[in-house]
């Protein structure tokens, strides 16, 4: 059997901390149904950053561009590189150079984990934020101009493309499409920001024209994330563009009880390129060094990346010993427990191999 090459970076911070436990329950699940896997490790991170002055090098495209995914920990480390320099130079390069244009993002109530609103219970909450991620609010477009003098001023600019909005809309409709409510909406501030958004809006109300059968809303982004707190079960698909998806990839996991358990499935849905599997959480530099990280959003997104690859029973295998684990016990410091990341990486995985 030929096995699947899988780039790993493990980065910054707890990157390193959750990456092995990923790797342990993906091990676990890929023995259990007969997937050969072959990772490769890559040491790009500030670490290389500071000896090496770049993040990666320089033909960085070519040694993982042919592998069948990347599995992703974290990067950054600002109290050595500036973020930008980490971040533009590793993660947002690979997003933009493997054209992952969808940036997937579940936000599930588990049972056994308590959510910070009153009242919700497992089952209330569970629904998809699909976030574009190559244009948006994040363009590198822009710069500084009069430096130093009262003039100074900066301007970015936002790109929003007719194929770059169309295409994550679409994807995000056949999604809400395939799901029971068949519910999708899409995250605007067409008050506000006078262009760029009521062009979002135009363009997602003519994609619903091949998609009659789902059911839409639109809310403007700030009392959007207010209904995210008042009422999470009302929502089943949410598009966005790139920012607004991004604090609301955040918002929406925090519902369910802790940042730290989800995952992101960075697509290329038409797979010229290899898409990218990550958590949502970044490097917390700090809770580096204590190895209490939850490790769950690294392996919860190790089961997308099975599913992906084309094993639905091995990722719903992870995916339940996940929810075993967060129902039973034991839990790391952020879901109040005491126990050490590898005690989850261990306790998942041995449920996956018992399952
Ligand atoms: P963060 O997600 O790293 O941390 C936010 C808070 O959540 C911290 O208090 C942290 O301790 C906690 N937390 C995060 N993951 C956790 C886990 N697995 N278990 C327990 N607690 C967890 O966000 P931040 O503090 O804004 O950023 C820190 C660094 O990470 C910055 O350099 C930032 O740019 C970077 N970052 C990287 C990514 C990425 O690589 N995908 C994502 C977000 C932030
Ligand atoms: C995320 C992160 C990144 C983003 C940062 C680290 C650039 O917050 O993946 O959500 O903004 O996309
Ligand atoms: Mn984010």
């Amino acid at each position: 059997m030929k096995a699947h090459k899988i780039a790993v970076i493990a980065g910054d911070g707890i990157g390193k901390e959750v990456m092995p436990e990923g790797l342990r329950c993906i091990d676990a699940a890929a023995r259990k149904h007969g997937i050969a896997i072959q990772w490769d490790e890559f040491d790009w991170s500030c670490d290389y950053y500071l000896k090496h002055g770049t993040m990666m090098p320089a033909d960085w495209k070519a040694q993982i561009g042919n592998h069948d995914a990347i599995f992703f920990g974290a990067v950054g480390d600002p109290a050595r590189v500036p973020d930008h320099v980490s971040l533009w130079g590793s993660l947002l390069k690979f997003r933009r150079e493997f054209d992952q244009y969808v940036n997937l993002r579940p936000a599930r109530l588990m049972p056994g984990v308590k959510s910070p609103l009153v009242g919700r219970e497992p089952g209330d909450i569970d629904f998809f934020i699909v976030r574009e991620n190559t244009e948006g609010e994040y363009s590198s477009i822009g710069g500084k101009m009069f430096a130093g003098t009262e003039r100074e001023f900066v301007v970015q600019e936002s790109i929003f493309t007719r194929i770059g909005v169309d295409r994550v809309i679409r994807f995000a409709y056949q999604l809400a499409q395939r799901r029971d409510k068949k519910h999708l909406t899409s995250a605007t501030k067409s008050n506000g920001i006078s262009i760029s958004m009521p062009y979002w809006d135009e363009r997602f109300a003519a994609i619903g024209e091949e998609f009659p059968d789902v059911r839409t809303d639109k809310f403007h982004i700030d009392i959007l994330t207010a209904n995210f707190v008042r009422r999470p079960d009302y929502f089943d698909v949410v598009v966005a563009s790139n920012l607004f998806g991004d604090i609301l990839s955040d918002l929406g996991p925090a519902c369910t009880g802790t940042i730290a358990i989800a995952p992101s499935a960075n697509l290329n849905p038409e797979r010229r390129f290899p898409s990218l599997f990550e958590p949502v959480h970044g490097s917390a530099p700090d809770i580096y060094g204590q190895q209490i990280a939850n490790p769950i959003g690294q392996i919860w997104a190790g089961s997308m990346m099975l599913d992906h690859l084309g094993y639905p029973q091995a990722a719903a295998d992870v995916l339940r010993a996940i929810e075993t684990v967060l129902a039973e016990g034991p839990h790391t410091p952020d879901l109040g427990g005491k126990a050490k990341t590898g005690d989850l990486g261990k306790a998942i995985a041995e449920v996956i191999a018992g399952n």
